[in-house]
């Protein structure tokens, strides 16, 4: 725990295997490539064929998309985790309309909720590095965990308790299914029905292939079944260069040695400073401030102030596919999002407000918490004045590449 030091990720490169000497001499995109592949960073191979799903998943299934379990009777998972849109919110809204009457606006953004059965329980790794969780800030420890939390969440599917959750549950289009699958007198038990509805909810997450499909052009590519096109291949070298975007050092982007596909998301947590987003109701008030990891609910890491505005890294997969990014939807497109990393620390006006001339740097945090915003790892290295790690041309060539990790490519 102590190891862990906010903002020196200098661990972080070590950990990753990014050996920065043989990396200097590397210089062609694809050697870096193969350089990177060495790392130790989560990475799995697509399964074979997809199998059935197993019975509780497919109930999982039908509750994932229904409205009749929520308050409004208009809200469910797959509203706001939209199957057709890689699980992800299809708007940009900030953050997503919830609560009786769909007109209650949530704090967070709506996270795109594929590749993460992939994910562990949240654990100080033995560096010290916070690592794993569900949600942006590892509060639940599984899917199942996760997944008790939005139907009572008044500001999601708001639902008034369990019993009532349990009831409508009782009377839904597939209540013989559930009955079938986990009991004929299940409904009797609230505790044990809302229990087994949260289990349905992981493994149908954790089942269908849809969640995980290791489908993108990219995938195609470290299979050897596409190429990627110029621009693609210089974005990529963009991506893994610990000089330029350094991206993959929390978004890993490599093969595992054992031939398995990258998650590009290691599933730790970051400070990034990302600018207070106007357009969340919550921050009308000065005074608030989500601080991420060490203000979960429980307060069970109040005390690692250190800790305060860390965020989890999300996957980059489907990226593409987002119109909103960072845990509070403050940037709009990818472009924004990337010029923010490059130009944080050069051209912070850009990105903060000015207040009597001076720029509000890191303005969605108090300030004493802005030393724990990562400066120390390229591309936020900089200070007002210096060249930006990326050029413009370069953060399109990135794009363009992040764009290559969208489900569905058909060659
Ligand atoms: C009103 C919109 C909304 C609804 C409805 C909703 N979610 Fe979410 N979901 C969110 C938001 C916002 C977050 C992030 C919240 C946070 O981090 O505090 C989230 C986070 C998650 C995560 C964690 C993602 C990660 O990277 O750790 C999972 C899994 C998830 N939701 C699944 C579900 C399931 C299953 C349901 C239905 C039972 C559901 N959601 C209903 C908005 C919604
Ligand atoms: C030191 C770790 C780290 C590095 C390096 C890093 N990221 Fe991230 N990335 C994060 C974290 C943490 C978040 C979430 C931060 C938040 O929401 O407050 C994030 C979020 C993002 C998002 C928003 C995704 C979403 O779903 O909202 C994009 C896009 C992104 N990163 C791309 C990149 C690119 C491209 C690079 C290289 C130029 C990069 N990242 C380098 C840690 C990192």
């Amino acid at each position: 725990m102590a190891g862990w030091q906010p903002g020196k990720w200098r661990k972080r490169s070590t950990k990753r295997g990014f050996a920065r000497a043989s990396m200097t001499n590397a210089g062609a995109g694809v050697l870096i490539l193969l350089l990177a592949a060495c790392g130790g960073s989560p990475s799995y191979e697509q399964p074979a064929a997809a199998p059935a799903m197993s019975p509780a998943a497919q109930v999982g299934e039908r509750i994932f998309s229904d409205t009749s379990l929520s308050g409004s009777r208009g809200q469910a998972c797959s509203i706001c985790h939209d199957p057709a849109n890689a699980h992800a919110p299809g708007n940009a809204l900030a953050a997503q309309l919830g609560g009786p009457n769909r007109n209650l606006q949530g704090v967070r953004q709506a996270p795109g909720i594929r590749y993460l059965r992939f994910n562990t329980a949240f654990f100080f790794d033995s560096e010290g590095t916070p690592t794993g969780g569900f949600f942006w800030d590892g509060r639940a420890s599984s899917l199942q965990v996760q997944a008790a939390e939005p139907f009572l969440n008044p500001f999601e599917m708001a639902m008034p308790s369990k019993a009532a959750v349990v009831q409508r549950l009782s009377q839904a289009t597939y209540t013989t299914e559930f009955r079938s699958v986990f009991g004929s007198n299940i409904f009797a038990d609230v505790d044990l029905a809302y229990d087994r509805m949260t289990f349905a909810l992981a493994q149908y997450q954790k089942e269908d292939a849809e969640f995980a499909e290791f489908s993108s052009k990219y995938d195609a590519f470290l299979r050897g079944q596409a190429t990627l096109a110029a621009q693609e291949l210089r974005g990529l070298a963009l991506f893994n260069d610990p000089n330029k975007g350094n991206c993959a050092a929390c978004h890993p982007s490599a093969k595992g040695a054992d031939g398995s596909l990258p998650l590009f998301t290691d599933f730790t947590y970051d400070n990034l400073g990302v600018p207070r987003n106007p357009d969340l109701q919550a921050n009308a008030d000065p005074t608030y401030f989500d601080l991420g990891l060490c203000a979960r609910p429980d307060g069970s890491l109040s005390t690692r102030t250190d800790l305060c505005g860390a965020f989890k890294v999300p996957s980059l997969r489907n990226v593409g596919l987002r119109h909103t990014f960072f845990h509070n939807g403050q940037f709009k497109t990818l472009k924004d999002a990337l010029t923010f990393y490059v130009q944080r620390d050069t051209n912070p006006e850009k990105f903060y407000p000015t207040v009597g001339g001076v720029v509000q740097k890191f303005n969605d945090l108090p300030p004493q918490y802005h030393p724990n915003v990562n400066r120390t790892e390229a591309p936020y290295n900089r200070n007002p004045g210096d060249v930006p790690a990326l050029t413009d041309a370069e953060i399109d060539d990135l794009v363009v590449f992040l764009n290559t990790l969208s489900d569905g490519f058909v060659p």
